[in-house]
């Protein structure tokens, strides 16, 4: 495939304006956030389409929990009807669900939904779909520091031998690879806590549109941007 046509393997989505959405339409918050779900029904598909192997949603952050407790609640609550109405769908058109983050935060109630989820769709080969719940980067390199030492206390890891692939498989994305291309929607150009290490050089693409209105054109003229950016890594071409 020629430079100009080739496609990320890998995209990272930061979902962001649902709250700016639903203060715009007069909604309460939670009403921006259940408006949010088919911009990701429509990204689903459009990777399907392009042929992209990994999507990676930034869904619920660490911080995310120091929201208004209803909001927080209503967001809990989304999760679970989620996994009753989209696990036929996703199965359908062969997406694997997998999460990153810490589940252990969550309410049994929803761990169990969400375990469900990666369950029934465990044999998808379409498409990846990482949900980052409960995650930041900072909390995941600090999980990954602390199990490297717990490692190197037992013997199992040498501290000379660590390495930047031995920190990468020490992360929760290990068996992924790394973003080629971060979205960030509502105008917002900043990463908020997501995948500091993994994004060396995604290429990063801040569009104005709030993500309930995230279209599937929104989604292509994002891979047109792609399309023209010339990854170098450091190089020289
Ligand atoms: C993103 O939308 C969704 C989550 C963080 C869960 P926001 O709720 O942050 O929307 P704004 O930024 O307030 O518009
Ligand atoms: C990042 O958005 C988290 C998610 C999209 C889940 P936030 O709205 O929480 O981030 P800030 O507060 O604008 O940095
Ligand atoms: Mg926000």
């Amino acid at each position: 495939m020629s430079e100009h046509n080739r496609i990320p393997q890998h995209i990272a989505i930061i979902m962001d304006g649902n709250g700016r959405w639903a203060e715009k339409h007069g909604k309460e918050r939670y009403e921006g956030h259940a408006a949010g779900l088919e911009p990701v029904r429509t990204s689903l598909r459009s990777c399907v389409k392009w042929g992209v192997k990994y999507l990676t949603l930034y869904t619920f952050s660490t911080e995310n929990w120091g929201r208004p407790q209803k909001e927080v609640d209503s967001i809990m609550e989304l999760f679970c009807q989620s996994v009753i109405s989209e696990t036929p769908e996703l199965k359908q058109q062969g997406v694997r669900v997998r999460m990153i983050g810490d589940r252990s935060r969550f309410s049994q109630k929803v761990q169990h939904y969400l375990a469900q989820m990666e369950e029934e769709t465990a044999h998808g080969e379409n498409l990846t779909l990482i949900m980052a719940l409960n995650y930041s980067s900072r909390d995941e390199i600090r999980r990954a520091v602390s199990r490297i030492a717990d490692d190197a206390r037992k013997g199992i890891l040498t501290p000379e031998a660590i390495d930047e692939q031995t920190i990468s498989q020490y992360l929760d994305t290990a068996e992924y690879p790394d973003p080629d291309f971060i979205i960030r929607t509502s105008g917002e150009c900043r990463l908020s806590n997501f995948l500091l290490w993994q994004a060396s050089y995604a290429e990063m693409y801040f569009p104005e549109v709030l993500w309930p209105d995230f279209t599937a054109e929104d989604f292509d003229r994002a891979i047109e941007v792609y399309q023209q950016r010339d990854r170098r890594f450091g190089l020289v071409k």
